[in-house]
């Protein structure tokens, strides 16, 4: 579904699905992994325990398959050097004012890689306009109702993604 095209002046395209289990969110994760290029920004929206930091971890286990991924919760941001290019696993929630933003560097580690950044509301305006913006909604138990938004080039890649039971 073709998302306000004219009144944001970047293409953007919208799919959801269920995830009915958290095997199900890492597959997304697996498949989000799939079409990523450095220069890349994803971000994760939900509220608390809803999957972010699942999705992101598997992710970065489709490049490192053995890695440890901690949430990003104290650290605010740790990082993966993959084949390919870096990845910056950001958490914002704890982030209050834009000072402590700057001091994270993430333009740089954009420059440098991807971006996944959980609580991607901390950062307003500044978010990158051509990103892939997913927002977990919790159901009943292991139930995730997932909204993907495609901005810009990721609106052509969300196209082609293979997503389970998607519409
Ligand atoms: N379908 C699902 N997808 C992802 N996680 C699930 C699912 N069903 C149950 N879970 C469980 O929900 C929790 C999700 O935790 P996770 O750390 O990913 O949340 P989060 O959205 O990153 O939260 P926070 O905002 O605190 O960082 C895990 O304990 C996981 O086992
Ligand atoms: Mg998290």
């Amino acid at each position: 579904m073709r998302v306000n095209p004219a009144s944001s002046g970047i293409e953007s395209f919208l799919r959801q699905f269920e995830l009915e289990s958290e095997a199900g969110t890492a597959a997304l994760g697996c498949e989000i992994a799939r079409h990523l290029a450095a220069g890349d920004t994803v971000t994760l929206s939900g509220p608390l325990g809803s999957g972010k930091t699942v999705l992101a971890r598997a992710v970065v286990r489709t490049f490192l398959a053995r890695e440890e991924v901690p949430s990003p919760t104290f650290t605010l941001v740790q990082t993966y050097e993959t084949q390919n290019f870096l990845i910056s696993h950001v958490d914002l929630y704890r982030v209050k004012a834009e000072s402590e933003l700057r001091e994270l560097g993430l333009d740089e580690a954009l420059d440098r890689g991807v971006l996944i950044i959980e609580w991607p509301d901390r950062m307003g305006t500044q978010l990158p306009p051509d990103r892939l913006d997913l927002m977990f909604e919790a159901a009943d138990g292991e139930h995730r109702l997932v909204k993907l938004v495609g901005r810009g080039s990721w609106a052509q890649r969300l196209k082609t993604m293979r997503l389970g039971g998607a519409s």
